[in-house]
């Protein structure tokens, strides 16, 4: 009964992981490392290895008996994946493809997918529920679209039990302050403020504040990472129990503005944190968060981690590094 964790040395992979093996699961990571972090497994054991390569993944999982697949591997810029989209249809698509066929040929029939809020776009609506239409407004999100349509038919023609979970905006690190999300390679506000608020840049660019929101600046739902672990375990379990596939919104379905996340990381850190307003971010919607009431009832799963409590832990992380 062995986890597979593909991206497992990733920001959310890597929270997952450490979950996983808190709770006693066997889990074994893998990871390309070309954008995670070896560090960031804490010790859980890794195949280094590309999705791509069927015959790794399947001999991965016969040699290591696993069961279920925790699907992270993938390239996720929405703005890179508008330069160099050929590099996220292969990697995430077609590498996802592959990943199926080799774990299929093991014998695995279970996948947890890591979606994300990005497959709704500019939302009509707030909350966002899971009937909302697919609307992707860049390469990376039609990526996640597609990889989610892809396992889908792998259920219809395979048999394949899946849970697709769509993320709205992770952010924060681990209580332990073991592991986190690393600013240098990340566009997120929440590792940008963090920055901001230690001297490490110059001011948090806001990007606009004429929205039609409480104080005129974007309003998200911000999930902490270790609220996305728990899901994953509770998603695991679903599947485990026989259950149905599933897509499912992750979010706190409450949204904060990008002056709330400031004020939360002023009052977690104890100093002011400098910003600038600036011009809007083409492309971003005022106002998104979730419609959370199905993770709720399906995967008995509520987000129990404040706005507050995911700027102290990213702070706390980022003053240690
Ligand atoms: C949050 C808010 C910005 C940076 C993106 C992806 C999405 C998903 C999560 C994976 C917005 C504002 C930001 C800054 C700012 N990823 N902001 N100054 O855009 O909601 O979602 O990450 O699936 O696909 O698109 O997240 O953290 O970039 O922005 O004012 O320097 O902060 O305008 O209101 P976003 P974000």
């Amino acid at each position: 009964m062995t986890i597979l964790v593909t991206g497992g040395a990733g920001y959310i992979g890597s929270h997952t992981v450490k979950l996983l093996r808190s709770l006693g699961r066997d889990v074994v990571a893998f990871d390309s490392l070309e954008r995670g972090n070896r560090a960031s497994l804490l010790g859980a054991p890794l195949v280094v290895g590309e999705i791509a390569d069927e015959d790794l993944i399947e001999r991965t999982c016969r040699d290591h008996g696993v069961t279920d697949i925790v699907h992270f591997a993938a390239y996720k810029s929405a703005g890179e994946s508008m330069q160099r989209p050929g590099m996220y249809w292969r990697n995430n698509v077609q590498g996802t493809v592959h990943l199926l066929e080799g774990a299929l040929r093991a014998g695995v029939t279970r996948l947890v997918f890591s979606s994300s809020a990005a497959v709704y776009g500019n939302p009509v609506h707030v909350p966002v529920d899971e009937t909302a239409p697919l609307r992707p407004e860049n390469v990376y999100a039609e990526t996640k679209v597609v990889m989610e349509r892809v396992i889908s038919w792998y259920g219809t023609t395979h048999g394949l039990r899946w849970a697709s979970l769509r993320y709205f905006n992770a952010a924060g690190a681990a209580d332990d302050g073991t592991i986190g999300e690393d600013w240098s390679i990340t566009t997120n506000l929440v590792p940008l403020v963090m920055k901001a608020a230690l001297g490490a840049s110059g001011p948090v660019l806001v990007f606009g504040n004429d929205y039609p929101t409480a104080d005129g600046t974007g309003v998200r739902d911000y999930i902490h990472v270790e609220d996305l672990a728990t899901a994953h375990v509770a998603a695991i379990d679903h599947l485990m129990a026989g259950h149905g596939s599933i897509n499912v919104n992750l979010g706190t379905g409450h949204g904060s503005s990008v002056l709330e996340v400031l004020a939360a990381t002023e009052r977690a850190s104890g100093t002011p944190v400098p910003y600038e307003i600036v011009a809007r971010r083409p492309g971003d919607p005022a106002m998104v968060y979730a419609d959370s009431t199905l993770a709720e009832r399906v995967l008995r799963w509520k987000a129990s981690r404040s706005l507050e409590e995911i700027v102290t832990s990213a702070y706390l992380w980022h003053s240690k590094r």
